[in-house]
């Protein structure tokens, strides 16, 4: 099936359906969103911790983002847009590094149709604003991201819930937003926000809203997929993550029986995982 378009995506929007996103790390994780043909499809810098064990998505060289991107991208065998993180250090450096990573990642794949930058307040973060203005300019589709920004987490204090305390924080992430819409984004990630706040911000945009800890105010919905999954054994997950499955503890089984199998030469079976050679050549073999 085809890809989604962006105007395709709009027009759910428009019709008032909520927007399923979720995070794919690899070609098999791609197949999964394609199958279950969710909307959007993130390559997200998460990958850096769920898939590649660093710490912190600031670690993530981008190298390896863009062999994960081009893994995903094989996948084609479903409808989800497909939307790329620009990772932390592919944009900082200056407006034409950032043009000129936002070409190369694009340029992986003809199924990347959208990049995701992710935006500190607006009283802060004019740069960015800026370099997402040149990158709208030049026809490059972005998803913006805003309130709990993983890249920034050092700045915001850490990984909180931003706008829930002092009311200019809020305030201040629906100026950003309004901003990110009116220099041409085509969506916002509204991440960590309190579900008032998102709900406000919503309502007052013309462009879809994809939340994540936001509640169900937002226009659409994004997980990362080995949280939703139980794909690693984590003790800790985000209060607003739901958790579809223990994906871990199956696997876990499995192994575990397998390796009881073979060192009780259960497996493999005689007969059946198993090939006979045909009656006349076997007497060489004895
Ligand atoms: O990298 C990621 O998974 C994300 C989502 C949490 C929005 O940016
Ligand atoms: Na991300």
């Amino acid at each position: 099936p085809p890809q989604y378009s962006i105007l395709d995506i709009k027009k759910k929007y428009s019709q008032g359906i909520p927007l399923s996103m979720v995070t794919a790390y690899d070609y098999i994780s791609a197949s999964w969103v394609n199958k279950a043909q969710c909307d959007l499809l993130l390559i997200g810098d998460s990958l850096a911790m769920t898939s590649l064990g660093y710490s912190s998505t600031t670690e993530l060289p981008l190298d390896e983002f863009k062999y994960h991107v081009k893994s995903v991208c094989r996948n084609q065998d479903g409808p989800a847009l497909v939307v790329c993180d620009m990772p932390f250090g592919s944009f900082e450096a200056g407006i034409s590094q950032g043009i000129s990573n936002a070409i190369d990642l694009m340029k992986l794949s003809p199924r990347v149709t959208s990049l995701k930058v992710e935006v500190g307040p607006l009283a802060q973060d004019q740069y960015t604003v800026e370099f997402v203005k040149q990158l709208c300019s030049r026809g490059f589709p972005v998803m913006a991201h805003i309130g709990l920004t993983p890249q920034r987490a050092n700045s915001l204090g850490g990984f909180k819930v931003q706008g829930n305390k002092d009311p200019m924080n809020a305030v201040e992430l629906y100026k950003t937003a309004k901003k990110l819409q009116e220099i041409g984004c085509w969506s916002t990630v509204l991440e960590a926000v309190p579900h008032k706040v998102a709900t406000y911000i919503t309502q007052r945009l013309s462009i879809p809203t994809i939340g994540i800890g936001a509640g169900d105010g937002t226009s659409g919905q994004v997980l990362v997929l080995s949280d939703m999954l139980g794909l690693q054994p984590t003790e800790h997950l985000p209060k607003f993550v739901k958790k579809y499955d223990s994906i871990v503890d199956q696997v876990n089984t499995s192994l575990e029986q397998y390796k009881n199998d073979v060192e009780a030469r259960k497996f493999p079976e005689t007969g059946v995982h198993t090939f006979k050679i045909k009656d006349d050549v076997y007497d060489e073999f004895v």
